[in-house]
């Protein structure tokens, strides 16, 4: 069993998120420890990626407080108020925190190389030559050093999602949030990528993982949280997520994915 000691990494208080008049996030209450694997599962309009999208500050949350590593995201705290931090301050705060999207979202116009090496040069100012060797790494970790100097839609939905996999881990980061990684894919492809994502979560990696696969959660996460209607309803190891014990509106749910 990972995570043992229980430092909180990602904690997320009350944290509240509105479209317009919609309260998409109503009060997310969630703590993610150091090394833990955490699967959100939970029906489409829940709010999943909108939660993702907050702790990456890919949008901006209007109330509680999200903390990854003790730092507030997003804010900072003066006089007794939250001000929004600058965008130096996001940019900071993000280049920890890698994400891999349903779509990829790979340049099209670059290699797979250039695709990973782009932000450890331009964000961390790593010279081009040890940015290289540090993504050849990668590409052999998730199967794609031969791929390095092609273009992203010359390779399979697998081979290029494992290719933005390795380009989140080229920045280092301390969490890794995946918003259905394998939704967009074939079932042939789905297997290599989940390997991918089991293997990284082997290695002690703190992740949070929106996924349908409940299979790939039930092997991976230490944790399964449903997600209904911009809330966290129920949550348990995945034995007991799964398990005969679990509320009856949850086995509602999973049997619609079954
Ligand atoms: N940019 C946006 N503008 C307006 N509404 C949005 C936007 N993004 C998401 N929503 C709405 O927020 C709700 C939650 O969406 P989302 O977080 O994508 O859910 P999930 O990932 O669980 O399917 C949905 O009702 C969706 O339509
Ligand atoms: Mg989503």
């Amino acid at each position: 069993m990972r995570a043992e000691n229980f430092q909180p990494l990602v904690r997320a208080i009350d944290v509240r998120k509105r479209f317009g008049d919609t309260e998409v996030l109503c009060g997310v209450n969630l703590v993610v420890n150091r090394g833990e694997v955490l699967c959100i599962i939970g029906p489409s309009g829940s709010g999943k990626s909108t939660f993702l999208r907050c702790i990456n500050q890919l949008e901006i949350y209007q109330g509680g407080k999200i903390f990854v590593n003790d730092e507030l995201i997003g804010y900072k705290e003066a006089g007794g108020r939250l001000l929004p931090i600058g965008n130096r301050q996001v940019v900071l705060q993000r280049r920890r925190i890698g994400m891999v999207f349903q779509q990829f979202n790979l340049f099209w116009h670059m290699t797979v190389m250039e695709n990973i090496i782009e932000a450890p040069v331009r964000v961390l100012g790593q010279s081009v030559a040890k940015a290289s060797e540090n993504a050849m790494r990668l590409l052999e970790r998730v199967g794609l050093a031969a791929k390095a100097d092609a273009y992203p839609m010359k390779l399979s939905g697998g081979q290029q999602q494992r290719a933005a996999i390795a380009r989140a881990l080229a920045m280092n980061p301390e969490l890794m949030l995946f918003d259905e990684p394998t939704s967009a894919l074939d079932p042939e492809t789905t297997g290599e990528v989940l390997s991918v994502i089991s293997e990284l979560a082997s290695t002690g990696m703190t992740m949070i993982i929106v996924t349908h696969e409940m299979g790939f959660a039930r092997q991976v996460a230490n944790r399964v949280v449903l997600m209904e209607e911009g809330q966290i309803r129920h949550e348990a190891p995945p034995d007991q997520f799964f398990g005969n014990q679990a509320p009856a509106r949850l086995k509602a749910f999973l049997s619609t994915i079954h």
